[in-house]
């Protein structure tokens, strides 16, 4: 499905009924990567998965970019579906927009699912890779990106044994335009540090990590799940950074075990 938002035409799917449940995709991903929670989550509640600005079946425009924009996008397709609240999944770079949505739209976060991400900024050395590999993008193209993502998205044990999955991530990654690769980098490198936000966090959070998360490890997700007043936290054995691709049903179980308190509650 299509949307004219914010100036650009926004791809998203939404599948089911009930509880609305609006997924945030990873850098340098696109919605298909949680076409299982879709599949699986969308028998139980109403699920939205968007293709963020500049990734898939989205616009990518050859524009700055920011997280503040991403959120705002999320907000303004809410009201196109006249969805008021929902819970939030957002992973990694998801997870970001989620901390930039939460400083702009708390009254719109029913709860949180912050999945293999962080709070702090980058480092100045984390803003110089962002930079080289925007360079890279630039110069050889979104297959280059995805040689130097897989490794830091996939455990050693998934790109040996899975050869599908890696497979699938590449395309995904291939699909995206170099503006909006790019893009993103610029918009992560330039994020603030979200730690002073935990604190102020009022909604129920549940912070998901793999256990072989390198790009965000199990020690962000734990200051989070420290600093947030209702966090609770899961660490995946057996998964790196793409929790919900290495393992989909522990990733699914935790997730809609963590639903159903709020339509309990309803
Ligand atoms: C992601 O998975 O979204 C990225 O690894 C986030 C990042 O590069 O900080």
């Amino acid at each position: 499905m299509k949307a004219r938002i914010n100036g650009i035409t926004l791809a998203y799917s939404d599948r089911g009924t009930g509880l609305p449940i609006v997924f945030l995709h990873a850098f340098p991903l696109s919605r298909t990567m949680w076409a299982t929670q879709e599949e699986a989550l969308s028998r139980q509640f109403r699920i939205i998965t968007i293709d963020l600005r500049g990734h898939g079946e989205s616009d990518a425009p050859l524009w700055r970019y920011t997280l503040d924009q991403s959120a705002d996008d999320v907000s303004a397709l809410l009201n196109h579906l006249a969805i008021q609240q929902a819970l939030f999944v957002g992973l990694s770079m998801g997870g970001y927009i989620l901390f930039a949505f939460y400083r702009r739209y708390a009254d719109r976060v029913k709860g949180l699912v912050l999945a293999d991400t962080r709070a702090q900024a980058d480092t100045e050395e984390g803003k110089e890779g962002r930079f080289q590999m925007a360079q890279t993008a630039y110069k050889k193209g979104p297959s280059a990106i995805a040689d130097v993502m897989i490794p830091k998205l996939l455990s050693p044990a998934t790109i040996h044994t899975k050869p599908d999955l890696v497979r699938q991530v590449r395309s995904i990654i291939e699909g995206n335009q170099i503006s909006g690769i790019a893009g993103d980098l610029m918009a992560m490198a330039e994020r603030p540090d979200s730690v002073p936000l935990l604190e102020q966090i009022a909604c129920p959070a549940l912070i998901i990590v793999g256990e072989l998360d390198q790009a965000t490890p199990p020690s962000d997700a734990k200051l989070m799940a420290d600093q947030i007043r209702a966090a609770r936290l899961a660490i995946i054995p057996h998964a790196a950074h793409l929790s919900n691709l290495e393992q989909p049903e522990r990733f699914n179980q935790i997730t809609a075990d963590f639903a159903s308190e709020f339509t309990k509650k309803t």
